[in-house]
């Protein structure tokens, strides 16, 4: 949950190191550091808080680390944030170290002082007892001490222009370019600056010296690694909104225009056999993902007849879920590098489920232990709160779910050539905007409110929740409107917001007999639709959507939500791109 850089570059480290960890920050901000070697020494800067508080004179030096935090272990605080010392060495590390305890207490007897309450801290120590000379051999010797996750970069001061870094069950990528060589979590912080990349492998070793940057395994030999040309649209400059989700949500499409393009010019063949043998499927994912994975399971039983079993990733593997050999197993993760859910893939597997995962970076952990690796072009995502990727998982998920009808030989779903009109769609859904800002300037004193839908409009309505609560700090709720009955409605009273979207026709009536219900209790009503309003509607507050075709829907009627749930936060004062207590990735279990 934390980003990690290190560079070692031609001139000045110290520009690189800052920039990239402003790019790293939506993965933590609880506090940031960096440690810049010259042949004076190390020099330390670490800070509670975001890596603005790292501005100040140069730190000169040609190589470096640093580090912006999600606190797992201890407080957010100065002497918490990384790097980490320990005599010539300087440690920053993304993971938990789950066998810390019993290192710290056997640290700490053999008379090791630890300054801060990390876990961190105890593989800094272990570097520097392990030091005979031999830097890569150190670094290696510790990491074989450690259980639970690690991606660290390491510096020595008796080798001012290397690092040493290794990866296990956390990202590690490694990018060039002709003026510096870098180590981080994620690409996107190397937009703009590397040329080519290439992601370690759990148990890797990444060594920077001499000018170059190899990969190895634990005992040093070199491992051939391909590098690729980056292709990520650089992140810097393209701000025309005052934040990344604003931004995001005006992006949606122009990231579903890619994303079609990529699913059309794709080769499914590989999951042809896998397909067609399929007699159930599985979705795996997290938060925003699991709503599209929700989703997905109402489209493949509609159209393919097919179960299809979703599950969140963290309660997968304790569920011992009924994978055998031969399921179709689709994960989808925007960032490709959650924990649960590449346990969830890992898990299924090894029960020789086929893993067809979905994700926006494309040399993501998830993507390296996949199957096969749909991408959706979604561009980088920044803000916490996931909007345009949503929209791509979705167009992904429809298509995946045709191209099982493909090799089932079921009869293409209607849909299929209506997939083409959603960026324009989601262009039209810009029109609801003024309308939502109004909303939120209505509802922005609220404690909480519902949101309702039936069928699809479920999983809108809980994703319209789900945003609300994140950024927004809204309770809030989505239902199926036909619960509402069965206890919810014990909370609704005068003035309670309900937001009912309704896309299914043949569905309208039921869901405005579900507002009129609220609105008997004296609930403030709206109504999301593409249809017109009857005369009678019982909605306090109107807001037409933008048409496509029925099915496909959920893609639109999800963006007057997420540009509501954006303009509450802002309303309410708070910052959408860096809700309190979360990160983007969620990269610990
Ligand atoms: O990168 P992933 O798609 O695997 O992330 C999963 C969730 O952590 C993520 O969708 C989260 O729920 C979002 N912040 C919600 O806006």
């Amino acid at each position: 949950m934390c980003g990690i850089i290190g560079c070692v570059t031609k001139g000045n480290c110290y520009r690189y190191l800052i920039s990239s960890l402003e790019k790293l920050e939506y993965r933590g901000y609880d506090s940031a550091g960096i440690a810049v070697l010259s042949e004076a020494g190390l020099a330390i800067r670490k800070k509670k808080g975001g890596v603005k508080n790292l501005f100040g004179e140069e730190l000169s030096g040609r190589a470096g680390i640093g580090h912006t935090r999600w606190a797992t272990h201890g407080a957010p605080s100065d002497a918490n944030a990384h790097p980490h010392v320990c005599g010539k060495f300087a440690l920053v590390h993304n993971g938990i170290v789950e066998n810390y305890a019993k290192l710290r207490e056997e640290l700490s007897a053999a008379g090791e002082t630890f300054l801060s309450e990390t876990d961190s801290e105890v593989i800094v120590k272990l570097i520097a007892r392990s030091y005979t000379g031999n830097f890569f051999a150190a670094v290696s010797s510790a990491c074989s001490r450690l259980e639970g996750s690690y991606a660290i970069a390491v510096l020595c001061e008796d080798f001012p222009e290397e690092i040493v870094c290794a990866k296990y069950k956390s990202p590690l990528i490694a990018g060039a370019s002709s003026s510096a060589l870098f180590v981080c979590s994620d690409v996107p912080a190397l937009s703009g600056e590397a040329e080519y990349i290439a992601a370690a492998e759990d148990g890797e070793f990444i060594h920077i010296r001499g000018g170059e940057i190899d990969f190895c395994d634990g005992a040093g030999r070199r491992i051939g690694k391909k590098f690729s040309k980056v292709t990520e649209t650089s992140l810097g400059g393209r701000r025309r909104c005052a934040t990344y989700m604003e931004e995001e949500i005006f992006e949606i499409p122009r990231a579903l225009e890619d994303t079609l393009a990529w699913l059309n010019a794709a080769d499914f063949a590989p999951c042809a056999r896998a397909m067609r043998q399929a007699k159930k499927v599985f979705a795996v994912a997290c938060g925003t993902a699991y709503h599209a994975a929700l989703l997905f399971k109402d489209i493949v039983e509609k159209e393919v007849r097919i179960p299809v079993l979703c599950h969140t990733s963290s309660e997968f593997r304790y569920r011992d879920p009924l994978v055998e050999e031969g399921d179709l197993v689709v994960a989808v993760s925007q960032s490709g590098e959650t924990a649960d859910t590449l346990e969830a893939a890992r898990l299924a597997r090894e029960r020789g489920g086929f893993v067809l995962a979905v994700t926006n970076v494309s040399c993501s952990s998830l993507s390296s232990l996949a199957d096969f690796t749909v991408v959706m072009r979604a561009g980088p995502e920044i803000a916490v709160a996931a909007t345009k990727s949503y929209n791509c998982q979705l167009l992904c998920l429809y298509y995946i779910a045709a191209q099982l009808c493909f090799y089932k030989k079921t009869q293409m779903p209607a849909y299929m050539p209506e997939l083409a009109s959603l960026p324009e769609a989601a262009r039209a859904s810009f029109k609801t905007f003024p309308a939502m800002d109004m909303l939120a300037e209505k509802l922005r004193g609220a404690q909480s409110m519902y949101f309702l839908g039936r069928d699809r409009d479920v999983r809108t309505a809980a994703e319209g929740a789900l945003k609300v609560k994140e950024i927004a700090y809204v309770f809030a709720e989505g239902y199926a409107a036909g619960e509402l009955k069965h206890g919810t409605l014990a909370l609704v009273e005068r003035g309670f917001p309900v937001i009912a979207v309704s896309t299914r026709a043949d569905l309208a009536k039921k869901t405005e007999n579900a507002l009129e219900e609220v609105k008997s209790r004296g609930a403030y009503t709206v109504l999301l639709s593409q249809y017109g309003f009857m005369e009678e509607s019982c909605a306090d507050f109107k807001c037409k959507l933008p048409s496509v075709s029925e099915p496909l829907m959920p893609v639109i009627s999800v963006i007057p939500l997420q540009y509501f749930a954006c303009r509450m936060c802002l309303l309410r004062g708070y910052d959408p791109d860096k809700p309190r207590n979360l990160a983007k990735s969620v990269t610990v279990e």
